[in-house]
């Protein structure tokens, strides 16, 4: 179903050449890029600040989808709004005014995206509906890739499209999505999906036409 975007994730790719590998997954057909921020207080893992962000933005030719899995979030919005970020997500869990936290990813000119931790139900999300252009669904617990896809983000996916009605606003999916566990994601309503290890694996920037096949594969 080729309408659905495919956002490979930078956290599977090779620390040491970033520049290469965010050119080699849009040659091979990447339709967003997903850039993992970790803080090792909100996740048990710590990847890139703004700087590292602003280094990978000029390589950047599709949409550069930042998603902060950091705590408190509001005191950095700006900064990865300067650094290039075309869409922000925060975390629903990442602080006690997520309203607040929405409206001033809006205030950036940025596009805002909401995530939902595993054990976060969906129906938390329907204040801040008219804020968001992304719901986000974590289908594992945040923090790394090569994780087990959690079977209960399809109907969760399902509970977000029916709350969202005749609204535009995208779900993405991330962690775990891979060729099996995407078809009943997108038949419950999603339309975006993050993937790292199923994108990378088996390919490298000497042998980028492996993450085209496993780009066309999902
Ligand atoms: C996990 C990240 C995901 C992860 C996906 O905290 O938010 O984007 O990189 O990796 P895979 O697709 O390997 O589960
Ligand atoms: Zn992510």
């Amino acid at each position: 179903d080729r309408s659905i975007k495919i956002a490979p994730s930078i956290l599977s790719a090779d620390f040491a050449n970033f520049g290469q590998e965010i050119q080699a997954i849009e040659a091979q057909g990447a339709d967003w890029v997903h850039v993992d921020v970790m803080d090792g207080h909100f996740v048990p893992n710590l990847t890139f600040g703004p700087p590292a962000v602003k280094a990978f933005r000029p390589h950047v030719k599709t949409f550069m989808d930042v998603h902060l899995m950091i705590a408190p979030v509001d005191p950095y919005i700006d900064a990865y709004a300067e650094a290039g970020a075309d869409m922000i997500t925060a975390h629903w869990e990442a602080g006690p005014h997520p309203h607040r936290t929405l409206q001033a990813i809006k205030a950036t000119g940025k596009m805002a995206g909401i995530s939902l931790n595993p054990g976060t139900p969906a129906s938390v999300i329907s204040e801040v509906l008219d804020l968001v252009d992304m719901v986000l669904v974590m289908s594992v617990n945040p923090g790394f890739g090569g994780q087990k896809f959690i079977p209960s983000s399809v109907e969760k996916v399902r509970q977000v499209r029916q709350m969202i009605g005749d609204r535009e606003i995208m779900i993405q999916v991330d962690g775990g999505v891979d060729p099996v566990t995407v078809g009943p994601l997108v038949a419950a309503g999603a339309d975006c999906f993050v993937a790292g290890s199923a994108v990378f694996k088996g390919g490298s920037v000497s042998n980028p036409d492996v993450y085209g096949d496993n780009i066309r594969a999902i």
